[in-house]
């Protein structure tokens, strides 16, 4: 049996029906740059994450480039995040004009450590910017509570996270902007690059709806320099059509979770994903702990099963962070995990059977 680690034309295959006619009248049309698809969007997506507005763009960098900009940060300040996260969160911040600086995470929902983000707050410090890792909200009561006392904005990187619950509130919801990635790979995803931003703020989503389209506030009339940051109508079709049916694979997806944690639990040396009291993880990524991580993951390669690290060198030991002077043993909890992390086969459309041929495997090796 063959498990890939994602299995995109499954879910092709249950909106190709949609898809095609859309496609035809985009085409036909000649409607590819804004329009009601894009509007149509935006309408739909801040609907569902509860927020008053939200802006399509280019990208989740994009949407946390812009979101960062919006909010008035840049050269000379700082912005509080994990180093446990795809690279794209730390170039929003540098590429804004502001200083990344690293909090280490907590040991079992792998998201930033309130507690130790205090100690990280000086005079330049202006935002947090937690990010809400494999689909699980980070601690935001905690997080906004610190804000509030520091006057910090808290942007949200919920790039993975689409349609996640923290006690009751959609991730991307609870701080000033919250950023998505429509990436195909992603729990909603487009048939290329896409993101958004969603924010109850009128004034920060005019701004962002500038700086994604060259700073103009009409055409030709610039406000301010921007960039060419939009989403285009295709990508926002395809996103709308997928986007009904997102509680639907979100559920699926936690039901697999369900039978892989049941498997699981009976094999000794396995750390599976814990989730936070008040906390409704749409796991974008199924992330286990084993000691022998490479032995495991070539073992299942072996087996036609797919797999993948998320994320195998935590951001503070990249080469591209070299001048940041950080050495081993400077955030232990995201050092230790990213050592053992794996990532195993999800996605709405994978069977019980494939689950338990993964585990069986698994199991095998151990
Ligand atoms: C946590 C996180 N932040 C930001 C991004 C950037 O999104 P994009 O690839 O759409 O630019 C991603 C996507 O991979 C992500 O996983």
């Amino acid at each position: 049996m063959d498990v890939p680690f994602l299995n995109l034309k499954t879910q092709y295959k249950q909106i190709e029906n949609e898809v095609l006619p859309m496609l035809t009248e985009a085409m036909s049309n000649a409607a590819f740059i804004g329009g009601p698809q894009v509007t149509g969007l935006e309408k739909e997506f801040a609907e569902f994450c509860e927020t008053k507005y939200c802006v399509a763009v280019n990208s989740g960098t994009d949407a946390l480039r812009f979101a960062l900009i919006a909010a008035g940060i840049g050269q000379g300040d700082e912005v509080i995040t994990v180093p446990n996260t795809f690279i794209a969160t730390t170039e929003a911040i540098s590429q804004a004009g502001a200083k990344p600086v690293f909090v280490d995470i907590l040991p079992d929902t792998y998201n930033i450590n309130p507690g130790l983000i205090e100690a990280k707050i000086n005079k330049k410090t202006r935002a947090i910017l937690p990010v809400h890792l494999y689909g699980q909200p980070a601690d935001m009561d905690a997080i906004l509570k610190i804000a509030k006392m520091h006057n910090l904005i808290v942007i949200e990187d919920a790039c993975q996270a689409h349609g996640a619950l923290y006690k009751g509130k959609k991730a991307g919801s609870m701080g000033l902007a919250g950023c998505f990635s429509f990436y195909p790979g992603k729990n909603l995803g487009a048939f290329g690059e896409g993101g958004a931003v969603v924010t109850q703020d009128e004034k920060l989503a005019k701004q962002m709806s500038m700086l994604r389209d060259h700073g103009q506030e009409q055409k030709y009339y610039h406000a301010v320099e921007g960039y060419n940051g939009r989403l285009d109508a295709i990508q926002a079709g395809v996103l709308r059509i997928k986007l009904k049916r997102l509680k639907a694979w979100n559920d699926a997806r936690r039901k697999n979770v369900a039978i892989y944690n049941e498997l699981l639990s009976k094999i000794n040396g396995i750390t599976t994903p814990v989730e936070a009291k008040g906390m409704e993880s749409v796991y974008h990524i199924y992330l286990i702990l084993v000691d022998d991580r490479d032995g495991l993951q070539k073992h299942l390669a072996g087996k036609g099963i797919g797999t993948g690290l998320h994320y195998p060198v935590p951001l503070h030991l990249q080469k591209a962070y070299a001048n940041m002077g950080f050495k081993e043993g400077d955030f232990p909890v995201s050092e230790k995990v990213a050592k053992r992390l794996l990532s195993l086969p999800m996605f709405a459309e994978l069977t019980k059977e494939q689950i338990e041929y993964v585990c069986e495997s698994i199991k095998e090796f151990f």
